[in-house]
């Protein structure tokens, strides 16, 4: 069992069954318990936990819709009044048990419930584990704007049980696999360079590699908890993927790891004609997300709408869009401004890419 310390929270990476989780428990046992899963985690994790710990047969279940279009205030009032109802307190216990879309809105349900229940997270995703259940970010999205709504505010502590990986559809593996993927841009080219080679069979169970992203995540948080400096560069890939992923959110959703995927490819682009990146890298980058994560097809009105949406986003500022950019494979830098050009030919790069590919 490895554990790590992070913002108030510890995060073990091994079997639930050998972690702190049955202390946790035993605890809790004059509490409420809560546990929130979607309609996925509800029918293939839960059962594992509840027969591995069973006095959780008495704790309460609240089942979240899924997808990202779920994850909004409506359904938040829902989950509110159903804690009234079953008058939960500040001194219960919220088991947030799935990938990052119920690890981000269980964390933000129980962040504001009473001005703050106690809450542990067991992500059931790559992407869970290696990013969207550590370093405090609970939140919710309002329209087509991502993360809108949040807060920050870190669980007791963090479960990685990779065991729970093994029902996960391989689409989700990519997900996850896009975030490792940034953590090697911008911090690690070693650990670029092991991703590079990873096959999907065996390689996206390795809890070494799982541990190495966690590590670089929890350094770059614990340092800039409140993303004043450092932080930012966790949104290479983001500016753009976020607008990607809000603009056809509700006309055909596309998957965070492939937004994220298309948007790092963008910013490694911008990067390259800056004169940031060299043309090799630039290449070496492109094959790898291109075969992933293929371009959609954009019109112009997307492009405009996606500019738009940028402007909007959180992490922007006097209406000005910035960005992570690449100074080489594992080093990046943040606040950088991009021009609405810039954006376009980017997008236009990558339609040429998925010509060239087809
Ligand atoms: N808070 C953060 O720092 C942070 C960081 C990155 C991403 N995020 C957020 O995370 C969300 C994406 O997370 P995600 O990719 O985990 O998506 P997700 O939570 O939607 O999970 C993906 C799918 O897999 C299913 N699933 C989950 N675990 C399963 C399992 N073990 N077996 C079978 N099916 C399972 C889910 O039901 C869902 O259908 C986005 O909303 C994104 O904004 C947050």
């Amino acid at each position: 069992m490895t554990s790590i310390s992070s913002l108030g929270s510890v995060i073990e990476i091994g079997a639930l069954t050998e972690s702190s989780f049955p202390v946790l428990l035993n605890d809790y046992s004059n509490y409420n318990i809560v546990i929130v899963v979607d309609e996925n985690t509800h029918d293939s994790c839960l059962d594992y936990l509840i027969t591995n710990f069973p006095s959780l047969d008495q704790a309460e279940i609240i089942l979240l819709p899924c997808g990202e279009e779920n994850k909004v205030m409506e359904v938040c009032m829902q989950v509110w009044n159903a804690f009234s109802e079953y008058g939960f307190g500040r001194g219960d216990l919220v088991i947030n048990l799935g990938g990052g879309i119920v690890t981000d809105m269980g964390g933000f349900i129980a962040s504001l419930f009473k001005r703050g229940m106690n809450f542990v997270n067991i992500p059931t995703t790559l992407l869970g584990m290696v990013d969207a259940s550590i370093g405090g970010k609970n939140g919710i999205d309002t329209g087509p704007y991502k993360n809108q709504l949040g807060v920050i505010s870190n669980p007791k502590f963090i479960f990685i049980d990779t065991s729970f990986l093994d029902t996960l559809p391989e689409k989700e593996f990519y997900n996850g696999y896009a975030e490792m993927l940034k953590y090697g841009l911008i911090k690690d080219v070693a650990l670029f360079d092991v991703l590079k080679g990873f096959k999907k069979e065996s390689d996206f169970h390795r809890v070494d590699i799982i541990e190495k992203c966690i590590r670089i995540k929890v350094a770059i948080t614990d340092e800039d908890p409140y993303e004043k400096g450092d932080r930012k560069l966790l949104n290479f890939g983001h500016t753009i993927g976020h607008a990607v992923e809000g603009c056809f959110l509700a006309i055909s959703p596309v998957d965070h790891g492939h937004a994220v995927g298309l948007g790092m490819c963008a910013e490694a682009y911008i990067s390259m004609r800056r004169g940031l990146l060299n043309k090799e890298d630039f290449q070496t980058i492109q094959a790898l997300l291109g075969k992933i994560y293929p371009c959609l097809d954009f019109s112009d009105k997307d492009i405009e709408n996606m500019i738009t949406l940028m402007y909007n986003d959180k992490k922007n500022e006097s209406g000005k869009i910035f960005s992570v950019l690449l100074e080489g494979i594992g080093s990046a830098t943040y606040h950088n401004e991009l021009s609405e050009k810039e954006i376009f030919d980017s997008f236009h790069h990558l339609s040429m890419l998925s010509t060239s590919l087809n």
